[in-house]
């Protein structure tokens, strides 16, 4: 360890609190800060407000170490610290622009509060040039002539796989112009030196958002061939494997199924598209990306209608709805869109999720067309199809000979392609998947 100062970081959702635990971790004292002061009192006493993989276990014991505490007062946090992240949220506004609001809040106390030298560590994804912005509008409301200086180090953690992430990342991206705030952002991650990549504030803030994109478009192409095996009885699997043997493609993020969801990339995809307008760049792949996963959700909602066409019964078992597996995170999740488009055409539904039934609840009022299961054997209970929407390993290793007795009729539709089709088969269900026909 070689960085002495209290870290602060400014915003303890998603990305800001792997971030307080990663640093406390490697051995650095850290305060985290969010205006919520449930969530500050909730992490005071060892609940984190979002469910993440290792996140309880660190908390308490650095709770226990002592080396992180948490606020609700930015203000002190300023003063005490040198360096201070910023990941605070900037959710996306109705025509598709990020939302900067929180992100001026917090530059604007900074500067007002201001008593010796500070470093302002951009985390939260923002729109290329956001960094030279903040450092305009810290100028602009300076309480005095402290100095300071401002850098971007984009987050790349994946939800569910944040901590692990934190501390085997591919690359660190640090965009900054000046020498003293890169000698401390370069002590701050000595022990990931090999992975530093440092830049300018403008090309890390790019990185960013063309990554988000790039593996957005990756999805939405292995989709449309998904749908092409669909059409022409190839198997999506072999292909994503063929083709992901070349290295110049790559393995990963070849996972054909309803579509990507998440807080980020859809929002950043859109924001990126907009900057693209915005400086007369003609991004229209992006949108079309952007349309080709909106599909996903009717494509699967086809597969159900086409499936039921055969059976007189209605309802439907749902397992699955976070946007993917290991969170809680329903943000922009296509499983959302689903029980919206399934409900209009009057089915009933039986959903089931391991970690998001509280979250969904506050979204999905529970009506007699709604039934809210704790297991996935109650939620196949009695249904006509059950589908599976996310990836979840428990999902997996269900015993479907048992689900198949208590199901209307026996008939799976894998969103995901996470099931063995033989096996599945095999046991007397009917099953349908997302290019794999
Ligand atoms: C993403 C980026 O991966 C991460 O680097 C960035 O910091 C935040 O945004 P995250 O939102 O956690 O991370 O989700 P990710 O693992 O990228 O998955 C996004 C969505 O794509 C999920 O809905 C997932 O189910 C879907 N997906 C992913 C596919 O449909 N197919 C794939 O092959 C991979």
């Amino acid at each position: 360890m070689s960085y002495k100062n209290t870290i602060g970081i400014i915003g303890v959702g998603h990305v800001g609190l792997p971030t307080v635990l990663g640093f406390a971790e490697l051995g650095y004292n850290v305060i985290g800060v969010d205006e919520d002061k449930e969530k500050i009192s909730n992490l005071l006493d060892g609940k984190p407000s979002i469910f993440e993989p290792k996140i309880v276990e660190l908390l308490n014991k650095h709770l226990s170490t002592g080396l992180i505490s948490f606020t609700d007062n930015l203000v002190k946090a300023v003063k005490s610290c040198e360096v201070l992240f910023v990941c605070v949220g900037t959710p996306q506004k109705e025509n598709g622009e990020a939302d900067l609001s929180q992100v001026e809040r917090v530059a604007i106390l900074i500067a007002q509060n201001i008593n010796a030298y500070k470093l302002i560590v951009e985390k939260s994804t923002v729109p290329i040039k956001t960094s030279q912005w903040i450092k305009k509008c810290i100028e602009m409301h300076l309480a005095n002539n402290e100095e300071f200086d401002i850098a971007s180090n984009p987050e790349f953690l994946q939800e569910g796989k944040a901590m692990d992430n934190f501390f085997n990342p591919d690359r660190i991206v640090i965009g900054i112009e000046s020498k003293k705030g890169e000698r401390i952002l370069r002590e701050i991650y000595k022990p990931f030196k090999e992975k530093l990549f440092v830049t300018n504030l403008n090309t890390a803030e790019m990185i960013k958002h063309a990554s988000n994109s790039f593996l957005a478009l990756k999805i939405s192409f292995i989709n449309m061939v998904s749908d092409l095996c669909d059409a022409t009885d190839a198997d999506i699997h072999k292909v994503a494997k063929g083709i992901g043997m070349d290295p110049r493609i790559g393995p990963s993020f070849l996972d054909a199924g309803i579509g990507y969801g998440g807080y980020c990339l859809p929002k950043d995809l859109r924001a990126f598209a907009k900057i693209g307008d915005q400086y007369q760049v003609d991004f229209s792949l992006l949108k079309q990306v952007d349309q080709i996963n909106e599909r996903r959700i009717d494509i699967l909602v086809s597969k159900v209608i086409n499936a039921l066409l055969k059976f007189d019964g209605k309802t439907i078992g749902i397992l699955g709805l976070s946007f993917k597996p290991n969170t809680d995170d329903i943000r922009e999740a296509p499983s959302l869109k689903i029980i919206h488009q399934l409900l209009e055409k009057g089915y009933l539904l039986r959903l089931y999720d391991p970690q998001a039934m509280d979250n969904i609840k506050q979204v999905i009022p529970s009506n007699s067309k709604v039934i809210f299961t704790s297991s996935p054997y109650e939620a196949a209970e009695q249904s006509n199809a059950l589908l599976i929407l996310t990836n979840w390993d428990e999902f997996i290793t269900l015993d479907f000979s048992k689900i198949k007795l208590t199901m209307s009729s026996p008939v799976i539709i894998d969103g995901r392609n996470c099931l063995n089709p033989e096996e599945i088969k095999r046991l007397g269900l009917k099953y349908y998947s997302m290019g794999r026909s």
